[in-house]
């Protein structure tokens, strides 16, 4: 691994704009669990069964039980890693412009990046199903479940459930980043999730280079990655930076 911790290094010292994709591995160090893979979410629920609109429409309680279970008490408590502190360090040394996160923990914000692209919205927010408004998560009385809105409608929380779409401005912003990046850090995604698989695919087909920080390998490695460090994101992140401070003194 360590000729490509200095091959990641002189890639992106030699970059003038960084874009990062990231997923629920960056934030596993941070006790937040995955969704695929050993201890992920999908393991214990039926990805359909609660993390999708009509369920949620039809059975609001039974998606919130397990999301207040699930999510909110882990969100709450959670704070950022070393992965996410690398790519704030990427931002201050003038190469990181934007983080493109699928995660909805706000973890990225929090660690001090300061444009960060919430593509499947994020779970520090409600909604208000009936009149829309907005409320911070941690202002919404959790006791009764579901929670509701003044208005006595039910709160959701403002992220994307599978049968929704991506919302169109976090869509169109993400394709322009990704295609005007020169390398895009791919960071703890298992890349099946579409549309956000995609941006390193037009990062890679406008002339990018892609590199994936993963402990295994994805749909990416062999097709679209210039190359894979096999590593968790926080550990990897430190030794690129070590790497990084020796070609840019
Ligand atoms: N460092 C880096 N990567 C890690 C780490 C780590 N410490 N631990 C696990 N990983 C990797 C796993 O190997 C896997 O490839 O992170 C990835 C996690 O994949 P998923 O759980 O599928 O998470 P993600 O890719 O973000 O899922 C996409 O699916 O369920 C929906 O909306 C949800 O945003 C989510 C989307």
């Amino acid at each position: 691994m360590h000729h490509l911790l200095k091959r990641a290094a002189a890639d992106l010292a030699a970059a003038q704009n960084v874009v990062a994709l990231t997923g629920a591995g960056i934030s596993t160090e941070s006790g937040i669990p995955p969704f695929r893979g050993k201890g992920g979410l999908w393991e214990r629920f039926d990805l359909m069964e609660i993390a999708h609109i009509d369920v949620l429409r039809g059975d609001p309680a039974k998606v919130w039980r397990i999301l207040v279970k699930e999510m909110k008490e882990i969100v709450d408590q959670a704070r950022p890693n070393d992965g996410h502190k690398g790519l704030v360090k990427l931002e201050e040394l003038g190469l990181l412009k934007t983080v493109i996160t699928q995660n909805v923990d706000g973890l990225h914000q929090m660690a001090g990046n300061t444009d960060v692209i919430e593509f499947h919205g994020t779970f520090a927010w409600q909604r208000c199903m009936d009149c829309h408004q907005r409320v911070e998560t941690h202002k919404v009385d959790m006791t009764e479940i579901p929670p509701r809105c003044e208005c006595k409608g039910i709160l959701r929380p403002d992220v994307v459930f599978f049968g929704e779409l991506i919302p169109p401005h976090h869509l169109w912003r993400s394709r322009q980043v990704a295609a005007d990046c020169d390398v895009m850090l791919v960071v703890g995604t298992s890349a099946i999730v579409q549309p956000a698989a995609l941006m390193p695919v037009i990062a890679k087909n406008s002339g990018a280079k892609v590199i994936e920080i993963n402990p295994e390998s994805t749909p990416l490695t062999h097709q679209i990655s210039d190359y894979l460090i096999l590593g968790r994101a926080g550990e990897v992140m430190n030794r690129i930076l070590a790497e990084l401070e020796q070609v840019i003194r």
